[in-house]
């Protein structure tokens, strides 16, 4: 048995520092060289134990760490998590969330938070840019707990603030945390770790916590019964690389990798293929661009970051489970599908998401259950026509809703969106799209609710029955019979001489309220404005004063033999001002 290294995610809102303090760690310069300065391609950089022990000099003397070194995946802000997975978790063991002390929490930190919670994984936070903080004097690679305490009053105050308001804002998201020298139980408190990677304050502090958490948290995690096992990994990106072809960089977790080794590979399709060679970056290198050449190794054990040189791998996409076959080919041909298959429950009736990868996916489905949204249908890849057509043919308007992440609309598909009557929400951050749709939702119910409260007119044709007078007016009620067509509150009342008057306030039936009043019925009607004798007389023959506008829509409703001659009536008094009403 043996403890492999943990992988460790660095997570966190642009520009807030992850390259910089995985620069310190190596004293390279990545984040400078990087185009835009903005991180585009996932890395990875392997940490020794003996490398831990230098950096930690002043803090971990005398103590023995059992881990044999940590291995950093830095990510091109927090897409990266979720579709780097192992067996259908998050492939990080561990995490560091860096937030810019003097900014606070941004989207894609709390964004950060909801996926390091729902994937369960353990993590640190480390608050840096300290040096930037007016007055403070950071001491180049010392630990910060030696070097807070020489800050003046003044700059220590300035600190506390910025530090008790990220605790605070921490609490808003449902993350209990302290000053990481403070926390007692590290299973109910997260500690936060204020470092600068610009001069190395505390970067000691950080790299010890992440030791200890890894031996407290994941004894059963990164204990492999069989170093030998064949190798288990996950790709993290798929590019052509000069003089070699297309490569492979992967992170494995698990087992050994051979040269010359059968690997079956997840994807747009299942590929199997030979390992024609494995190149590793050197320790403290960075997989993506490594100051030194590659070494090429013969073989390797979990937990590592390698470069894979193989053919026929353009099906392989980011995120994809890679597995080496020392036997039972088709078996595990058969596991890498289904791992390589999105796992989202779908219901009969529901809107539809789309998402760039498995692991984006399935958290945004993840998400949005929580918030008891019911999904029809799950897929990956960017918006089509298509999809807009279907989403947009759904019979319940609140299903009518494509939600999006991190993926665009084609062109025909905006084209498609903009002309039909659907919700299309699109980001790159889940909750943003959670949040979104849920107000969407909130709007769409009162519109609709409001919608169907002006309900078409019906045609109705009624007798006022002779002694059925209850009362003459304010309001007057009378008794009716229903001849033809159906009668509701709210109706304006028509005489057969076309003279309209009075609005039917409420229609009753023994004790009971009715919404309406069918064919054949007799009901007491209440009539606002109207008055017995003078507008309308026991004996009259009544009909519904229709909009002409609802004399259209109802020529293209199934109306009864009997409305249809009813409407006809109707239309026949109408016209007698009204040459072309209806029409
Ligand atoms: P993305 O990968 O694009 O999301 O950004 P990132 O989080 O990797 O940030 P990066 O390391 O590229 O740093 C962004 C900027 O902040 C750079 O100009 C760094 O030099 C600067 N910076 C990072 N950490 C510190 C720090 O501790 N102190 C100071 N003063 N500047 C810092
Ligand atoms: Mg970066």
């Amino acid at each position: 048995m043996q403890i492999r290294q943990p992988i460790v995610s660095v997570l966190g809102h642009v520009d807030h520092g992850k390259t910089s303090f995985l620069d310190y760690i190596r004293s390279s310069r990545v984040a400078e060289r990087e185009a835009g300065r903005i991180t585009q391609h996932i890395g990875a950089t392997e940490v020794p134990k003996d490398e831990i022990h230098d950096i930690c000099c002043h803090l971990l003397v005398g103590k023995e760490l059992n881990i044999p070194g940590l291995l950093f995946i830095d990510t091109p802000g927090h897409n990266a998590f979720t579709t780097l997975r192992a067996r259908g978790g998050a492939l990080a063991d561990l995490a560091v969330l860096v937030v810019d002390i003097n900014e606070g929490l941004k989207p894609q930190t709390i964004e950060s938070i909801h996926l390091l919670k729902s994937y369960k994984t353990p993590f640190v936070i480390a608050a840096n840019k300290i040096d930037l903080i007016f007055g403070y004097k950071s001491a180049k690679n010392k630990p910060f707990i030696l070097n807070y305490i020489k800050q003046g009053r003044r700059v220590q105050e300035r600190f506390d603030e910025l530090f008790y308001n990220l605790v605070g804002n921490l609490t808003t998201e449902g993350i209990n945390s302290d000053r990481y020298d403070r926390v007692g139980d590290f299973m109910r408190t997260f500690g936060i770790v204020p470092i600068s990677a610009k001069t190395g304050e505390g970067i000691e502090d950080l790299i010890m916590v992440l030791g200890g958490l890894a031996q407290r948290f994941l004894d059963e995690e990164l204990t492999q019964d069989d170093i030998e096992a064949p190798g288990e990994a996950t790709v993290l990106e798929v590019k052509e690389e000069k003089g070699l072809g297309k490569t492979m960089d992967i992170i494995l977790f698990k087992g050994t990798l051979k040269r010359d080794d059968t690997i079956v590979i997840g994807g747009r399709e299942v590929t199997t293929t030979r390992v024609k060679a494995i190149l590793k970056p050197k320790a403290m290198d960075e997989i993506r661009d490594p100051r030194e050449k590659f070494l090429r190794e013969d073989k390797v054990y979990a937990a590592t970051g390698v470069k894979i040189l193989a053919q026929n791998i353009e099906n392989v996409v980011s995120g994809a489970s890679l597995k080496v076959v020392r036997q039972n080919l088709n078996e595990i041909m058969e596991e890498v599908k289904e791992e390589s298959t999105a796992h989202v429950e779908t219901e009969e009736e529901g809107i539809m998401i789309k998402a760039d990868a498995i692991g984006s996916l399935e958290a945004l489905a993840k998400e949005l259950k929580s918030e008891g949204v019911k999904i029809k249908s799950a897929e990956i890849g960017d918006v089509s026509r298509k999809d807009i057509i279907t989403c947009a043919t759904k019979p319940d308007a609140l299903n009518r809703v494509l939600l999006g992440f991190n993926v665009k609309l084609l062109p025909d598909a905006l084209e498609e969106r903009d002309s039909s009557d659907i919700q299309v929400v699109t980001n790159n951050i889940i909750y943003k799209i959670v949040e979104d749709y849920i107000d969407w939702q909130r709007k769409k119910k009162k519109e609709l609710e409001a919608g169907s409260r002006l309900e078409i007119v019906y045609p109705a044709k009624f007798l006022f029955l002779p002694d059925h007078t209850f009362r003459i007016n304010k309001p007057a009620v009378v008794g009716v019979r229903i001849l033809s067509g159906k009668l509701r509150p709210g109706m304006r009342i028509l005489r057969q001489d076309g003279k309209v008057f009075g609005r039917i306030k409420s229609i009753r039936s023994g004790d009971e309220n009715l919404k309406e009043a069918l064919m054949g019925t007799e009901v007491a009607v209440a009539i606002e404005n109207a008055q017995v004798g003078r507008q309308f007389k026991e004996g009259d023959v009544l009909y519904t004063d229709i909009p002409a506008t609802d004399a259209k829509k109802l020529k293209e409703i199934n109306l009864s033999i009997e409305e249809q001659d009813t409407l006809t009536e109707i239309t026949n008094i109408k016209r007698k001002s009204e040459n072309f009403w209806g029409m």
